[in-house]
């Protein structure tokens, strides 16, 4: 039987025997001690790339980035973000449990919003019957948008605004790695505009596990403080760090191979009868409607007889995620089992 071709998520990779190499090689300590010499030189490897003065090792991006907005903020205040945002939709209602503060929903294109929605939500300091505005946070890619990448001049303009009104900037950049291949820019373009940046080691850079939040040092002193409130401290993380290195340091370029991967599908998807639409693809992600009456669960069921699995991200609404673990064989194979496909009309 063919292997399962499994394109739910970036998160699905397995460490290959090179990293897992790297992982048994690694030197650890206590890293709560900040005695871990491989998570000392991640986050300074990190911290360097983009420009910043310090950088956490976290265990996962919704932790890194929860910790983000909490250093920005007091309960009462208000976080502003677009309506399809990870930090919002999928991150347990986190903004409200872990920092008390409320969200302002933009409503953007594919997720990405301007510097003038920004202006027009912003909420004034000197009238007490309103939470202060403090805190901005972007994604790119967005995952929800189709892995879409924002416009940097688009970023400047927001910062400028956010400059003006006394409001940091948090970057969710789970997937910044890919639209940093894609857009070819540099990590330093993002350390020079936001204030807190959360990068992910274990989607497309193929890490088991782990996230990095990157900030000033006093900023990254109160989130070492926050880790720990939320017991995200971990002893000898370096095995874990040692991973992150080795995807820092080796599957950055490769993203653009998944990202041509997604756009063959793009162009495939777009000659199927039973696609009603497909989000532009830019990067590793593609999003795509299903016409009607056609079930997305008629649709999961059969792929997963052709021995594919996607998932479902809301009515009709289908996401296919492109990783390191899927070969141009496997590519075929899944065009192939797409105009396979006979679906009830
Ligand atoms: C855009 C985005 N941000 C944050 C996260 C959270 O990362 P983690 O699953 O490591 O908590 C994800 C996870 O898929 C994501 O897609």
């Amino acid at each position: 039987m063919p292997e399962m071709i499994d394109i739910r998520s970036d998160t699905v990779t397995q460490p290959t025997r090179e990293m897992l190499e790297a992982m048994l090689q690694a030197q650890v300590g206590d890293d709560v001690f900040g005695e871990d010499p491989t998570v000392n030189a991640l986050q300074e490897k990190a911290a360097a790339l983009f420009g910043k003065e310090a950088a956490l090792f976290c265990p996962s991006g919704t932790m890194s980035n929860q910790i983000g907005i909490k250093v920005h903020t007091q309960p009462g205040d208000e976080v502003i973000c677009d309506e399809l945002a990870h930090v919002y939709l999928y991150e347990g209602g986190g903004i409200a449990a872990n920092s008390g503060a409320s969200v302002r929903l933009l409503k953007g294109v594919n997720g990405r919003f301007t510097a003038e929605q920004v202006r027009q939500n912003i909420n004034r300091r000197d009238d007490s019957h309103l939470a202060w505005t403090r805190v901005v946070a972007i994604e790119n890619t967005v995952n929800k948008g189709g892995g879409c990448c924002w416009d940097l001049r688009e970023i400047e303009r927001i910062r400028a605004v956010c400059l003006e009104h006394d409001i940091a900037m948090h970057l969710d950049g789970a997937r910044l790695f890919n639209a940093l291949v894609a857009r070819d820019e540099s990590p330093r373009d993002y350390g020079r505009l936001f204030d807190t940046i959360s990068v992910c080691l274990s989607k497309g850079l193929g890490a088991p596990a782990g996230s990095l939040l990157l900030g000033s040092r006093a900023l990254l002193a109160k989130a070492h403080r926050q880790r720990k409130l939320l017991g995200g401290g971990m002893r000898q993380a370096g095995y874990l760090a040692a991973a992150g290195l080795f995807a820092l340091e080796r599957n950055i370029p490769r993203l653009s191979y998944d990202h041509a991967k997604a756009k063959a599908l793009e162009s495939e998807l777009r000659t199927l009868p039973y696609v009603a639409a497909v989000l532009p693809v830019e990067t590793n992600i593609v999003i795509f409607t299903l016409a009607e009456p056609l079930s997305t669960d008629a649709f999961l069921q059969q792929l997963q007889h052709q021995r594919v699995r996607a998932s479902s991200i809301g009515p009709q609404t289908v996401r296919f995620v492109f990783h390191l673990d899927v070969s141009d064989a496997q590519l075929d194979s899944l065009l192939q089992a797409l105009r396979k496909l006979r679906l009830p009309a």
